[in-house]
Formats: C-alpha cells, sequence, structure tokens
C-alpha cells in the first residue's frame, strides 16, 4: 500500500515535470521564432540596412511650408520570408531649409490621418475628430494628445539632394 502511494506520488510529479519542461520548451520556441518578427512590425525602417534610411523623395520635391505625401517602399526580410512593405510620410519643408517627416499614423488609436485642411489645423482624423497642425502638432481639447510621429532623416543624403528616411520616433506631447 505504502509502495503504491509512493509510485502513484513519483508518477504524477514525472507527469507534472514532463508537462512543465514541454510547456516550457514549446513557450521559449513560440518567443524565438516570434520575437525577432516584433521590431520588424513595429517599424520596418530598423530592419534595413547601410545606416537604416530609405530613399523616399528627392529635396526639390517639396515647397517650402506645404506638407506632401510621399510612399515609399521598404523591402524586408525575415529569416527565409522576403516581402515589400509601403509605408508614407508627410513631409514639410520649413522656412529654415530644413524638413520634418511625419508619420501618417494619428497618435490616437493608430487611424490615418488626411493631409490638405484649410485654416491652422492641416491634418485630420476622421476616428475620432482629432486636428493637428503643419508641423503634426495636436489642436488642444482632441482626443490625441501627442504630435505625429517623426522620422529619422539622412543629413548625408540631403547634401545630395535626396531625403531618405530612417525610423520612426515619438515626439513628447
Ligand atoms: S484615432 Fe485619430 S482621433 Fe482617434
Amino acid at each position: 500500500m505504502n509502495d503504491n502511494n509512493q509510485k502513484d506520488k513519483e508518477g504524477l510529479s514525472r507527469r507534472q515535470f514532463l508537462t512543465y519542461a514541454l510547456g516550457g520548451t514549446g513557450a521559449f520556441m513560440a518567443a524565438a521564432i516570434t520575437m525577432p518578427m516584433i521590431p520588424f512590425t513595429v517599424d520596418p525602417l530598423r530592419r534595413v540596412g547601410a545606416g537604416n534610411f530609405v530613399e523616399a523623395a528627392k529635396v526639390s520635391d517639396f515647397e517650402v511650408g506645404v506638407p506632401k505625401k510621399v510612399e515609399f517602399t521598404v523591402h524586408k526580410k525575415d529569416g527565409w520570408v522576403e516581402s515589400d512593405v509601403k509605408l508614407s510620410a508627410w513631409v514639410l519643408k520649413k522656412q529654415d531649409g530644413t524638413f520634418l517627416a511625419m508619420s501618417p499614423i494619428c497618435t490616437h488609436l493608430g487611424c490615418q490621418v488626411n493631409g490638405g485642411k484649410e485654416g491652422d489645423y492641416f491634418f485630420h482624423c476622421p476616428c475620432h475628430d482629432s486636428f493637428f497642425t503643419k508641423d503634426g502638432v495636436p489642436k488642444p481639447g482632441v482626443p490625441a494628445t501627442r504630435p505625429l510621429d517623426t522620422y529619422a532623416i539622412d543629413e548625408n543624403a540631403l547634401k545630395e539632394g535626396k531625403l531618405a528616411l530612417g525610423a520612426i520616433s515619438q515626439r513628447k506631447a
């Protein structure tokens, strides 16, 4: 009787051990496969080689003070899977000749903003009625509280007359 109880306890603990070991190994393998994809999903430009910049337009394409939408493609490679991801940016050439390249994604809940509105607020997000200035700053009181995110700009490419965009970063409210 005592021997049987002892065997049951050992069997149960072995089963538990195997369950935990297999579960842990499965979770580890799932994490190992999916974790490298997360940064690319969030920001495909992180994975682009050669300084992480992609040419999106020519400097001569822009007029001072008028944001213009540019579309560009990033070639992504995740292990053996390769694809082209289409991205876009609203680019503002400022009075001082510098550029601001803004993400078209609303900082409230991620809808696409539309540009070209008249008046103080050039951008409008149709989802919950947020408005942004030409520089991407939200109108006070709208749902979006942060300015539109910006792409890094390659200063060396600018000197060659090209607008090359890199990783997206957040601007503070
Ligand atoms: S997602 Fe743009 S206002 Fe809500």
